[in-house]
């Protein structure tokens, strides 16, 4: 992997960054990806388990399979990608992550400004009235919880097939994107929009795009440069050049 002198000193002087985050950068944490042969969507089917009707017509199996993704991101623990992205939201002034996953890494490594854009698994609220909790028990058993409030069915907290991304998100998302001067899509397939959208909403406002994965993806001839190899790898040594130049 090659760093372009133009990448070094925009680095090297950068004052906003806007990042977007997907399954790849979890990858080495040990959380499976949705695409790809070993990814998620290769065994089961999205129209079957992350959609309302699925949730409704069967929330025993909808919820055996969320917490069976939960107490994976449960044992699994950030890797050097999301402790590189901590670091660069204390190096530069204007610093936004948005992040497709819903694993709660980032948080955990320490970011601070996080916009999730499709949920977060570790929280769950109640279809009825609305309430949120945090603490929803991860089990084997088939149990589906229910509101202690009103007794309504307890769904996870993320974005299913066919649903709005939560309110004022993704305009932030894209506020965001518009007005960093240089943007990095880091391990995602670039697939799914709105998501997708945002590396060229930062490129029309005239940021230099950077992707980061370990393969070419959909958007790779529509960005600046792309710097393929693991995040875990690639990230910190991005983090090396601009920490030089703020000493
Ligand atoms: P995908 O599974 O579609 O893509 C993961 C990307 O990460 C691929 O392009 C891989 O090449 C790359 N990758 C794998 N390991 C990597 C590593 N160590 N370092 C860097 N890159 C690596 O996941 P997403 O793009 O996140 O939506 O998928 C987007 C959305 O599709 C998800 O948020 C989910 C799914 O449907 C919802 O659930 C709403």
């Amino acid at each position: 992997m090659t760093i372009s002198i133009k990448l070094r000193s925009l680095l090297q002087r950068v004052k906003s960054i806007c990042v977007l985050t997907g399954a790849g950068i979890s990858a080495e944490s040990g959380v499976a990806t949705f695409r790809g042969v070993d990814g998620l969507w290769s065994k089961l089917k999205p129209e079957e388990l992350a959609n309302f009707d699925a949730f409704m017509r069967n929330p025993e199996l909808v919820w055996e399979w969320y917490n069976y993704r939960r107490q994976i991101v449960h044992d699994v623990k950030p890797n050097p990608a999301h402790y590189a992205l901590v670091r660069l939201e204390e190096l530069v002034k204007e610093f936004t992550l948005v992040t497709q996953n819903v694993d709660n890494l980032h948080f955990r490594a320490g970011s601070k400004k996080v916009l999730e854009l499709h949920g977060n698994i570790e929280r769950s609220y109640c279809i009825d009235c609305g309430k949120f909790v945090e603490n929803v028990e991860v089990t084997t058993e088939k149990k589906v919880p229910r509101c202690s409030s009103c007794n309504g069915l307890i769904r996870p907290d993320v974005v299913w097939f066919g649903e709005m991304l939560p309110e004022g998100v993704f305009e932030a998302a894209t506020e965001a994107a518009s007005q960093c001067e240089l943007f990095l899509t880091i391990g995602t397939s670039a697939v799914v929009y709105p998501a997708a959208g945002l590396p060229m909403t930062a490129r029309n406002q005239g940021a230099y795009i950077v992707e980061v994965n370990t393969e070419p993806t959909e958007i790779s001839h529509t960005v600046n440069e792309t710097l393929l190899g693991k995040a875990g790898e690639v990230l910190p040594q991005l983090i090396t050049i601009l920490e030089e130049t703020r000493k």
